[in-house]
This record gives structure tokens, C-alpha cells and sequence, in this order.
């Protein structure tokens, strides 16, 4: 058995693997450190109360019904809901720890978003035969999704009611207590806007950022308008029209009034300067002052984006699982659940819509790096961007 086949041909080879036995061994090399004490891994996790923790009430009630046991572990997803609120960020000298750990929430989030899948696996039918031994339990009753909604920032003047009850009343005592001190709390919006106020560059006696984007906007449409010069067709009617409605947007920009009307809407959400912060963040992404930042604007807007994703998920499955039945907390299920997918409970609306104000680059004020030192040489001369140690 020789002349092709590979494994005669290499014969010597694999004897020398098989001598070499003490190498293979080394997988086995090592000593089991928890037999000489310190804390072992279920009792680290505290894993005898976690596994334990799926009580069916089907079976309770003597009809175990598999499915419930699903039901029950999805819902567990509270300990995600909890792991998000405990990274919280109150220090914002370094940029870089708030930036991760924000972008560790986005991360958190996906998870929340991805778990629906695995609960879709269950039919309508299946989930009706364990429903009714759930009655009255509903995700309405969940602390920590409110208390993280609060953190984040939904204003509570928006909030949808539930049968026209404010969201609270369903919480008695201590739990009540968290939600209305929540409520107090500076939200993260709230963080978000103060240090957006603070953004270098804004100072009117400074750079100007705002001043100077104004007269170079206005004048970047004077400049528009004279290029226009064909005879009076369609195409120019509309080119006119077209100038008229950007000429329109950028006059309600640069309006306090209208900003604050605006914001009595709740259709923005943050101060006029932190508007201005946020827009010369995303003009400036670019500038290594301005990166981190510029990440830290789009992390929030993810964050936004997968809550809404979450509602939105949740609300199919919940149209799937019970058609357009109350829920077994009580509301109308499905309907309530459609209105709660809006922009009410949208946070960032603000750096969302930033888009809007978009220009062309040659438009933006110029920055000579002689001149405005703040954007070029932040590390050296403002504290607020050093390290911390005690950054949590
Ligand atoms: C078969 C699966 C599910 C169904 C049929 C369902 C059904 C409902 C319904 C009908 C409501 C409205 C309140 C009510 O009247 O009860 C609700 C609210 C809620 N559910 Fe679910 N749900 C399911 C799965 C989940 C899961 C897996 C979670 C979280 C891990 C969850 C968390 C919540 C939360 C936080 C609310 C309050 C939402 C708000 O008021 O904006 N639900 N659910």
C-alpha cells in the first residue's frame, strides 16, 4: 500500500505526533483552584436563585404548558434592562469612558431588540393556552422599564396615558417613590444639553460659530439665487420655489422665538445654545476635537433608535401573540402599544433632525488653526476633556 495514499506516505510523521504524548497532555496541565476554597461559580452568580426563578403557573394550576417556561426567561430580559440603567454617566471630563460606556448601552440594546426573535417562535395558540394564568401580570407593571425610560429622558408631559391614568398610578409606595424621584433626576438629555451648551467655539465674544453661519448661509442663498439665470420656465419656477422653502427653514434656525415655541410643542428638546452645540459638532465631525463628540451624538441617536425598535418589535409580536385583545394588565393591548411607537417617547429628536440643517461645506465658517487654538489643542488647555480616574 504505497505510491498515493497520503496517509502510508506520511507514516513516520504521525507516529512522531502519537510519541510525542507529553505535548498532547498539556491540555490536561493545571489545578483545580476551587478545591482549595474562595467563592465557586454558582455561588458567585447566585445561580441557585436564577435557575430557580421560573416558576410556571400553568403548572401551578396543573397544566404545565412548555412554552410558559420561554415566556418566563424572555421576560427575564428585566436583568438587561437593569444592566443598562447601572451604567449610568455622571462625569463627563473623560469623553472617551462616557462615549464607551454610552456605546456599551447601544450595544445592551441590540440585545433587547434581538431577543423578540426567539419568543416569535411560539404560536398564538401556544401562548393562549398558558395566557389567561398570567392575568393580571402585564410589562405595564415593569419599574425598571420606566425608571430607565425616565433616565434617559422621556418627558413625562408626553407620555401616552394608560387608560387615561397617568403611568405612575400603577406603582404604590417605595416603587412609586423611585419613579417620581427618577422624574427629578437630571436625565441624561439633560446632561447631554448641559454639555452641548458648554461646546467650544459657541462663545459670541470667541469664534461665533452661530453668528458666522448665519451670514455665510444667507449669503451662500443670495449667491444661489443670482446663479439662476434662465428665462422664466418651469424648471426656474421651481429652482425658485425650492430656494424660497431653504431660505424659509434657515430664517426659523436662526429664531429664538421660534425655538421656543418649538420646544413648548415638544418638538425640540434641548436649549437654543445646545442646538447650536450639536450643530457644530456635525459640521466640525471632522476636527480631532470634535470626533469623540461627534460619536457620542450618533451613540445616542442609536440608543433612540433601538428603544424605538424595541416598541416596535414588541408591539408586532404582541399583535401576533393576541390580535387586538385588551392586555392582561388591562389596556387596549395592541392600540395602546401602535401609540407608543412615536416620536413622543424619541429623546434625541433634536440631533435627529440636524439633517435637516445641512449645507454644503464651502458654506461652513472657516477655522484657521492659528487663530481658533480651542479646536486644535483642547487636550492641553481645558480640563474638561482630561482623564479621570474617579469617572464613573
Ligand atoms: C407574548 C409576548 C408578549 C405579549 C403578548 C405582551 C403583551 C403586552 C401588552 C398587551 C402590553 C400593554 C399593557 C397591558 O395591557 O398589558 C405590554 C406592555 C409591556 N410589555 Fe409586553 N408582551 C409580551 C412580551 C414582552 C416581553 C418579552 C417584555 C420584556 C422583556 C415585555 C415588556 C413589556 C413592557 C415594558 C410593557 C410596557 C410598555 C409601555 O407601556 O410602553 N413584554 N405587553
Amino acid at each position: 500500500m504505497s505510491g498515493g495514499c497520503p496517509y502510508f506516505e506520511k507514516k513516520h510523521l504521525y507516529s512522531k505526533l502519537h510519541l510525542n504524548e507529553e505535548e498532547a497532555d498539556d491540555s490536561q496541565k493545571g489545578i483545580n483552584k476551587a478545591s482549595k476554597g474562595g467563592i465557586i461559580y454558582g455561588d458567585y452568580l447566585q445561580l441557585d436563585k436564577v435557575v430557580t426563578a421560573q416558576v410556571l403557573q400553568s403548572e401551578l394550576k396543573g397544566n404545565k404548558i412548555h412554552d410558559e417556561h420561554l415566556f418566563i426567561v424572555t421576560h427575564q430580559g428585566e436583568l438587561i434592562f437593569k444592566m443598562v440603567m447601572v451604567h449610568q454617566v455622571r462625569d463627563e471630563r473623560n469623553m472617551l469612558k462616557v462615549n464607551t460606556r454610552i456605546h456599551r448601552i447601544v450595544v445592551i440594546f441590540r440585545l433587547l431588540v434581538d431577543q423578540f426573535s426567539v419568543l416569535e417562535t411560539m404560536t398564538a395558540l401556544d401562548f393562549y393556552d398558558f395566557r389567561e394564568y398570567l392575568s393580571p401580570a402585564s410589562g405595564f407593571q415593569s419599574l425598571q422599564f420606566r425608571l430607565l425610560e425616565n433616565k434617559i429622558g422621556v418627558p413625562d408631559n408626553l407620555r401616552v396615558p394608560y387608560n387615561r391614568r397617568h403611568y405612575r398610578d400603577n406603582f404604590k409606595g417605595h416603587e412609586s417613590e423611585m419613579l417620581l424621584s427618577s422624574e427629578k433626576e437630571p436625565c441624561l438629555l439633560k446632561l447631554v444639553e448641559k454639555w452641548l451648551e458648554r461646546t467650544p467655539g459657541l462663545e459670541g465674544d470667541g469664534f461665533n460659530f452661530w453668528k458666522k453661519l448665519e451670514a455665510n448661509i444667507f449669503e451662500g442663498l443670495c449667491l444661489e439665487k443670482k446663479k439662476i439665470k434662465m428665462p422664466d420656465t418651469e424648471e426656474k419656477e421651481e429652482m425658485m420655489e425650492e430656494l424660497t422653502k431653504q431660505k424659509e427653514l434657515f430664517t426659523s434656525l436662526f429664531d429664538i422665538k421660534r425655538h421656543e415655541h418649538l420646544l413648548s410643542k415638544g418638538e425640540r428638546r434641548i436649549s437654543y445654545k445646545a442646538l447650536q452645540g450639536a450643530l457644530m459638532i456635525y459640521f466640525y465631525r471632522e476636527e480631532p476635537r470634535f470626533q469623540v463628540p461627534f460619536q457620542l451624538l450618533s451613540n445616542l441617536m442609536d440608543i433612540d433608535t433601538l428603544m424605538t425598535k424595541w416598541r416596535y418589535n414588541h408591539v408586532c409580536m404582541v399583535h401576533r401573540m393576541i390580535g387586538s385583545k385588551a392586555g392582561t394588565g388591562g389596556s387596549s393591548g395592541y392600540h395602546y402599544l401602535r401609540s407608543t411607537v412615536s416620536d413622543r417617547y424619541k429623546v434625541f429628536v433634536d440631533l435627529f433632525n440636524l439633517a435637516t440643517f445641512l449645507i454644503p461645506r464651502h458654506w461652513m465658517p472657516k477655522l484657521d488653526p492659528n487663530e481658533h487654538t480651542f479646536l486644535f489643542t483642547a487636550e492641553y488647555c481645558d480640563s474638561s476633556y482630561c482623564s479621570s480616574e474617579d469617572s464613573d
